[in-house]
């Protein structure tokens, strides 16, 4: 897939990859707008805690009867990447939200969910949803875990799944028809680690399909020889196709100027 050159970060000013540069963490988004709820009274063992909402609409028209979907997913001011939604959350929460008629009753898993705004999307249209973050991050599970009681969703189950480990909670997962990565291709290094989770899902399911969002911030590494290696390929859907060119989405100031790609992943095998 040429179009998955992804997404190690790099420092202003740097351009090679494989240097420093590409372990410079990915900077936090823009702290979000005007459609934030204020700050709750209960902070985040310790941290200030707030609720941030997203708001999903399809205008009524012909073929379409108009709808709305509200998402509201805690807001802490913390430094662990899972505790923000980034860009790349909103654009595939968006995706879900445009192909939601097809998502009841599908077993989605999220890996490397964070606050976990498609995979509540994803419950709320119908879903079985499993959230999971790295077992080696609990404050990434615990805020997993409220977005789910913020968005009243208590059989939504959260796992601690770190990529590359082939741990007894990835070994006792149910066979997966979606598995959504929001900014998960960040860290090279990380790259062949979600590939081989992914690859032993598909042991169990050869249809499942990884819908995964990646913010450009490099040119400089490119997912195709991993693909390759794990008998995987994958298409690249253009934002246009879903109404995901554009700075604002749900009502919030994100994606920004951020630029973000939409890719489906499937075992090479297999017909999309
Ligand atoms: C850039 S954040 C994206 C969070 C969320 N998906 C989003 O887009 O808003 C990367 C996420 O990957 C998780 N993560 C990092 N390393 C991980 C690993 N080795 N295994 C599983 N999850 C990991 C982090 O805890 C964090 O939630």
């Amino acid at each position: 897939c040429r179009r998955a050159a992804a997404a190690a970060p790099s420092r202003p000013g740097s351009s090679r990859a494989g240097s420093l540069a590409a372990r410079s963490p990915p900077r936090p988004p823009a702290r979000p707008g005007p459609t934030d709820a204020p700050a709750g009274e209960r902070g985040f063992q310790g941290h200030a805690a707030g609720a941030q909402r997203f708001r999903f609409w399809e205008e009524p028209g012909p073929g379409a009867q108009g709808a709305v979907l509200e998402v509201h997913v805690p807001q802490v001011l913390h430094l662990q990447y899972g505790m923000y939604v980034w860009p790349c959350a909103v654009v595939l929460a968006q995706y879900l939200w445009f192909h939601r008629r097809s998502l009841p009753g599908k077993a989605v898993l999220e890996i490397g969910a964070g606050v976990s705004l498609p995979g509540i999307l994803a419950a709320k249209c119908g879903a079985e949803v499993i959230l999971s973050d790295s077992s080696e991050l609990p404050h990434c599970l615990e805020i997993c875990r409220q977005s789910c009681q913020m968005n009243n969703l208590p059989q939504v189950h959260v796992v601690g799944l770190t990529w590359g480990h082939i741990s007894c909670s990835l070994l006792t997962l149910p066979p997966q028809d979606i598995i959504l990565a929001s900014d998960v291709f960040f860290e090279p290094e990380d790259f062949e680690d979600i590939l081989t989770t992914v690859y032993f899902l598909m042991q169990k399911n050869p249809k499942v399909q990884l819908w995964s969002t990646y913010q450009v911030r490099s040119a400089d590494w490119s997912l195709e020889a991993l693909l390759y290696k794990w008998d995987m390929k994958c298409v690249h859907i253009p934002l246009e196709s879903f109404d995901a060119d554009k700075e604002d989405i749900a009502e919030s100031a994100l994606p920004g100027r951020h630029t973000v790609e939409m890719l489906v992943i499937s075992f090479a095998k297999d017909s999309l």
